[in-house]
């Protein structure tokens, strides 16, 4: 059985300040709670301080982005190296607002998913098709560009610290689109059918895919019900701690289910 991975991406917010107070909101809310993988992505000014604050907990700590080299002459990116240095374990690559606002290539995304592998840390990458795609009827061709190019050149045995987000563009933040559950395991089959022919079956039954896009308390367990939905990459529900305690609740409970039923 997958597990289920309830994973908060902060982006552009929070001070120091805030970020402390939401961080360890979390670690309280969670306990000692084991049935589901808990990770925080908060900007890169918070990541030592929410680290110091993880510490000891079951709640793991990710970064937003990394820059695919050790270290060098690259003003105002951050490595790999760094990441591990505050205790990040996650990563997350090619987010659409990267792709989409900041011009991130299918090329660049595929050397940051190498090097972050070859670093140890685990990978979030995220795919997904804007609405103009989807009314074209591209979706599937997207997924499959994103993942072929993305993906190219991974070596076996880094796929397990593999995660794929699924998150449609015209989805994400107050767009007022919400991708519904039908479509959400629809498009999870396409990644995982994708996945098997680049890895082999075993490899893609194993692969954790999160649905990403305006998932809140009121639609997250409908979501992570549906077959292949192996957890949910938060923006907007993980700013708010209670928000972010209810999705993952629901994340329990969904897996509880499961294992019953196995
Ligand atoms: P929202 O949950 O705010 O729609 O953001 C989703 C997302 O982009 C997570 O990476």
């Amino acid at each position: 059985m997958r597990k289920k991975f309830i994973i908060g991406n902060w982006k552009m917010h929070t001070t120091t300040a805030e970020a402390g107070r939401l961080a360890k909101a979390v670690v309280d809310g969670v306990g000692m709670e084991k049935h589901v993988v808990i990770a925080i992505c908060p900007p890169f000014t918070c990541l030592a301080l929410v680290g110091e604050i993880l510490k000891g907990s079951h709640v793991s700590l990710g970064a937003q982005n990394l820059y695919p080299e050790k270290e060098g002459a690259f003003t105002g990116e951050i490595s790999p190296t760094m990441l591990l240095d505050v205790g990040c374990k996650y990563v997350i690559l090619g987010h659409s607002e990267r792709r989409h606002k900041l011009g991130e290539t299918d090329g660049f995304i595929n050397q940051k998913v190498l090097v972050a592998l070859a670093a140890s840390l685990n990978v979030i990458l995220c795919v997904g098709e804007t609405l103009d795609q989807r009314k074209a009827g591209q979706t599937e061709t997207v997924l499959d560009r994103q993942l072929v190019h993305g993906l190219a050149g991974l070596s076996a045995d880094t796929l397990p610290r593999l995660i794929v987000a699924y998150e449609p563009v015209w989805a994400i933040g107050s767009t007022g689109h919400h991708a519904a559950p039908p479509q959400v395991q629809e498009a999870h089959a396409v990644i995982r059918r994708r996945f098997g022919q680049m890895f082999g079956e075993k490899a893609a039954q194993s692969l954790p895919i999160q649905y990403g896009g305006s998932v809140k308390p009121d639609n997250a367990a409908a979501l992570l019900s549906r077959q292949g939905v192996d957890g949910t990459l938060l923006g907007g529900a993980s700013l708010i701690a209670d928000q972010f305690m209810a999705i993952v609740r629901a994340g329990i409970s969904e897996s509880r289910t499961e294992e019953q039923s196995t």
